[in-house]
């Protein structure tokens, strides 16, 4: 046979091999609407070792997600041992986040879909959010997380203006920490990574059962205290919500009143 009529067979063939497999996907629905189910996602959660960060692994516990948690060397990991009776399935990165190249790291090894910032500052770095923050987008725009829902303060930046008459002068350090707050909120908002921003106010304790009240609002005159348990229900509320993108919330619990009593 001569090479061009082998040439038209081979290329006719493909045309035909192209086509079947277009009109087989067509048929499955997979360029109409993809019915596979969902790859998990990947999850990492900063301070998952704290309170509110594994009341948040606990509601994300029956989902079908991938949870990575970020801690420090010696860092409390009671609970996730395999044999307690309700660990969750969980993967460790080991690291500090004031320290950027942990943060590198991190996201070097895996691409996280959803990154929860559940991280409590230690008293004395007023610069905590700033520093953290500068990495955290970085990282998490060169890997394409589509989501960093990050919980910050009430009063943090600005917003401190609505809530002056509350005599939060009586605590020291506080308008430095929640100045910082407000950095580390604007270099998450300028980042273009999407993001949610949900301020907490006084928390009350871990044992605090949930109310089922808690609402997520965008008016940020609000102040209430909240149970951990509805923080995390609500942080989990937003991960697949496009109405929670890109916007900053104040929590409100109508049960719990200011100022709190526990
Ligand atoms: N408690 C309140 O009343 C209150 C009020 C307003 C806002 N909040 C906010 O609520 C959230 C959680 O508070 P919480 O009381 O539940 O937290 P928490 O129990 O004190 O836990 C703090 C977590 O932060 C982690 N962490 C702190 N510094 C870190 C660092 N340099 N590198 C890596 N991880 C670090 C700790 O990890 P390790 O295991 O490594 O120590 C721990 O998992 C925070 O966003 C906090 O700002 C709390």
């Amino acid at each position: 046979m001569a090479d061009n009529s082998k040439r038209r067979m081979i290329a006719a063939l493909i045309i035909a091999l192209v086509s079947l497999h277009s009109m087989s996907a067509l048929a499955t629905g997979i360029n109409a609407g993809d019915t596979r189910p969902e790859k998990p996602k990947k999850i990492l959660v900063l301070g998952g070792t704290g309170q509110l960060g594994r009341a948040i692994i606990g509601e994300l516990r029956n989902t079908p997600a991938r949870i990575t948690i970020f801690s420090r060397v010696g860092s409390d990991r009671t609970g996730f041992e395999p044999s307690a009776p309700t660990s969750p399935a969980v993967e460790w990165v080991t690291g500090d986040l004031l320290n950027s190249a942990d943060i590198d790291r991190t996201f070097t090894a895996a691409n996280f879909d959803i990154v929860i910032n559940a991280v409590r500052v230690e008293d004395g770095d007023n610069h905590f959010y700033e520093k953290i923050m500068t990495s955290l987008t970085r990282n998490a725009k060169r890997t394409g997380t589509r989501l960093l829902i990050h919980h910050g303060a009430v009063g943090a930046g600005g917003n401190v203006e609505k809530f002056r008459n509350l005599g939060w002068e009586r605590v020291p350090g506080i308008f430095d920490r929640l100045k910082d707050q407000g950095v580390g909120e604007e270099l998450l908002r300028s980042s273009g990574v999407p993001y949610v921003i949900i301020r907490n106010a006084r928390l009350y304790p871990s044992t605090h059962p949930s109310t089922g009240k808690a609402v997520l609002t965008e008016d940020d005159g609000v102040l209430t205290p909240m149970t951990r348990a509805d923080l995390a229900r609500l942080t989990a509320e937003c991960i697949d919500n496009p109405k929670c993108i890109n916007k900053t919330f104040h929590v409100s619990d109508p049960s719990l009143p200011w100022p709190p009593t526990k």
